[in-house]
């Protein structure tokens, strides 16, 4: 029995396309589909920059445990160049301070999927997500778009085996746990726009951060006793050079990663509203998120007008929420982007950032296009601005809120 139309009937899945990490859970998977469908398995493993991954290791346990073809796309530039980029442009920020790495990188794994799974003739497309989080949707929405002849199947939500049970299945037919068996392990999932872990003591939530849950971020308390400056340019609202280095965006996001991670910064402890009712705790660990997000919003405020810094992040916030609730394929997320590129046509300049043991704060700022004139603003007396004005000003500005004062018995 299934519940909804993209699932996929057993009686039909003769040829599986495999979202595969190379994890617990995938490897197990690897097996099963194999042994419950009659099937075969072709595995796909999708690079988005995690960081310190062996595909080639990936790869050969794929084949080991029996997929007919193992593939690995490296979508980095197309995740850096479609998915970060607008973000970037967005400041897409979910909750309070989420940046959304995860949701990101899901439609462009569930669009490689499509294109692999047609590509190789599969049916079916299996992926490891439970059933209690946002992956399945995003990756699940995403496929059901893309691709209505492909269905769709999903182990670990059907299944029941809980990961003793998926350890004992593993030693019966030789699959190799990483790390061993003994410790649990956090859940874990990363790109190179940022790494969360879930599970464990971060279920509790008096439970403080325990030092071995940061993997690459360095703990504040350890990071240099110097701080350090580093200047992000934009142009037209994406980062283009670090310390006037130019620098290709994925690159780019990748050298900020490691400033930032040395320096402690982007730590973030967060409580989230997932998209299927759940409330959890997320560690995050976004060190170029916190220099480029950071420096992003400071020059986007500098050459907006008040009228446009007031909406722009009501947008923001509209659009970190479609993506984050798997709907990046939705047109209100298109119509929203051109709204975001328009604004970012002028955001070009320069922001500096102070980084000290986790903090990253702005400390210099510039651009041709600033809504800023020194000789405006300056205390000095005299300049272009007129001082005489500003009673009539305040004359009219205020006339509505004093009319209702007296009319209501106040004054
Ligand atoms: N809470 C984040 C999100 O919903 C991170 C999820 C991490 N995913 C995972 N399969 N471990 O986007």
């Amino acid at each position: 029995m299934t519940t909804a139309s993209y699932e996929a009937d057993p009686a039909n899945v003769h040829r599986v396309l495999l979202l595969y990490s190379g994890g617990l859970d995938t490897s197990v998977m690897l097996k099963w589909i194999q042994e419950q469908y009659q099937a075969d398995v072709v595995a796909l493993t999708v690079d988005l920059g995690q960081p310190g991954e062996d595909y080639v290791v990936v790869r050969a346990k794929a084949i080991e445990l029996g997929a007919v073809d193992a593939l690995v796309v490296d979508a980095r530039e197309e995740f850096a160049r479609e998915f970060v980029a607008r973000a970037i442009k967005a400041n897409a920020i979910y909750g309070l301070g989420y940046p959304l790495f995860t949701a990101l990188g899901r439609p462009l794994i569930a669009r490689k999927a499509v294109e692999a799974a047609r590509e190789a003739n599969c049916d079916t497309v299996a992926h490891g997500c439970t059933g209690k989080g946002n992956d399945q949707v995003r990756i699940e929405a995403t496929i059901a778009t893309l691709a209505p002849e492909l269905k769709v199947i999903a182990p670990v939500r059907s299944w029941q085996m809980g990961r003793e049970e998926e350890i004992a299945y593993a030693r019966v037919r030789g699959i190799k746990v990483r790390g061993g068996s003994e410790i649990v392990p956090y859940s874990i999932d990363d790109n190179l726009w940022g790494r969360s872990s879930e599970g464990r003591w971060i279920e509790e939530l008096d439970h403080a951060p325990e030092d071995d849950v940061f993997q690459l971020v360095t703990r504040p308390e350890e990071a240099p006793d110097e701080a350090e400056t580093v200047t992000v340019s934009f142009e037209g609202g994406l980062p283009v050079a670090l310390n006037d280095d130019p620098l290709g965006l994925v690159e780019l996001l990748e050298r900020a990663g490691e400033i930032g991670a040395r320096h402690g910064v982007g730590i973030v402890d967060h409580i989230e509203d997932r998209v299927v009712g759940l409330k959890v705790r997320d560690i995050y660990e976004v060190p170029a998120a916190a220099i480029v997000l950071t420096a992003h919003a400071e020059l986007e405020r500098l050459v907006g007008t008040i009228h446009q810094n007031q909406l722009k992040p009501m947008l923001d916030q509209r659009w970190a929420y479609l993506v984050y609730a798997g709907l990046w394929l939705e047109p209100l997320r298109t119509d929203l982007d051109a709204y975001m590129d328009a604004v970012n046509e002028q955001v070009t300049g320069k922001i500096g950032l102070k980084l000290y043991k986790g903090s990253a704060r702005v400390v210099t700022r510039s651009s041709p296009n600033a809504v800023y004139d020194p000789q405006l603003a300056t205390f000095e007396s005299g300049g272009l601005f007129s001082q005489a004005a500003s009673p009539g000003f305040i004359e009219l500005w205020s006339l509505q809120s004093r009319m209702a004062w007296r009319m209501r018995d106040r004054g």
